[in-house]
């Protein structure tokens, strides 16, 4: 191998820089808002994590739509692309379709979107930075339809990237669906995490801690959490048919620790190396799981 391909294969280290913030995108008036958009602080949302079939099916529509404006944004990324064009994409297209993007306003964040690019683990706030080639991006889209949040994310490489970047996209994938197959009533929270980590650890990769899946349907986070790491004997509590929550694991090809830009939500890892996330909602069922964020 030349140095030049040696070069070619390995993800570069980069430094990201805050771009400039549109001003905040606005909802018609018709388009039911959550419950946060109406008081300060945190969410404030009893609901149980255990769902009747009626709220699946609702969390159900409302991923589906997430999904497809994740495949829509999806189709957009190119290099010269801006986040913020990619957050127009997406917030038209939920308006369009009736629904809230739930990321605008909650707990302040200013955009519809998260858009994590490169060293990006999660969080990142769409911008004027155009895209470039090589670089990895992350769009995470949360739909608020008739009084229930679906919420995904996926990777999307722009232009051509370099083999270390493509390997990390496609392994986080398949921990993502490792994690979801891990899914069954009885067994307790953490065996998820225990096969993400054991399968991202064969890659040496880092497995972020700090961020989880979380408890999602009438709430964006409901207070119940899912680690992608061997929490044990921690988080054991046994998952029931009708649980709804989020697995989204982002894995990273350096260290797992983590700095927030002074934006107060762009979470960077500390020694800039990559990272992805894949993201579903899903429901336990009595043979498994069912994936609530298809397209
Ligand atoms: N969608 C993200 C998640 O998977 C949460 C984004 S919250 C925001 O949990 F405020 F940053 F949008
Ligand atoms: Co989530
Ligand atoms: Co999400």
């Amino acid at each position: 191998m030349t140095h030049t391909d040696d070069l070619a294969a390995r993800a570069p280290l980069a430094t990201l820089r805050p771009g400039r913030i549109s001003p905040m995108r606005t909802v018609p008036e018709h388009i039911e808002r959550p419950e946060y958009m109406f008081h300060s602080g945190p969410e404030v949302v009893t609901a149980s994590d255990i769902k009747d079939a009626k709220t699946v099916e609702k969390i159900r529509r409302a991923g589906k739509l997430a999904a497809q404006a994740l495949e829509v944004v999806g189709a957009a990324i190119a290099p010269g692309v801006t986040s913020d064009e990619l957050d127009r994409i997406g917030h038209d297209f939920l308006i369009a379709h009736n629904a809230y993007p739930s990321c605008l306003g909650y707990q302040g964040f200013p955009k519809s979107l998260c858009t994590s690019i490169n060293e990006v683990i999660c969080h990142g706030i769409p911008d004027d930075r155009p895209l470039q080639e090589g670089d990895i991006i992350n769009v995470d889209i949360t739909a608020y339809l008739d009084g229930v949040h679906g919420d995904t994310c996926a990777m999307f490489g722009v232009g051509n990237i370099d083999e270390e970047s493509r390997l990390l996209i496609e392994r986080t994938k398949e921990a993502l669906r490792r994690g979801i197959q891990a899914v069954r009533p009885g067994r307790e929270i953490n065996v998820i995490g225990r096969v993400i980590e054991r399968y991202a650890k064969r890659f040496g990769y880092g497995v972020v801690r700090d961020y989880t899946g979380h408890g999602v349907g009438e709430a964006f986070h409901s207070g119940l959490i899912i680690p992608h790491y061997d929490a044990a004997p921690a988080y054991s509590t046994l998952m029931e048919p009708g649980m709804v929550f989020t697995i989204e694991p982002m894995l990273t090809l350096g260290a797992i620790e983590w700095e927030q830009w002074e934006d107060n939500w762009t979470v960077v890892t500390v020694d800039r190396s990559r990272s992805a996330q894949f993201e579903h909602t899903i429901v336990v069922t009595e043979e498994g799981a069912q994936i609530l964020t298809l397209a």
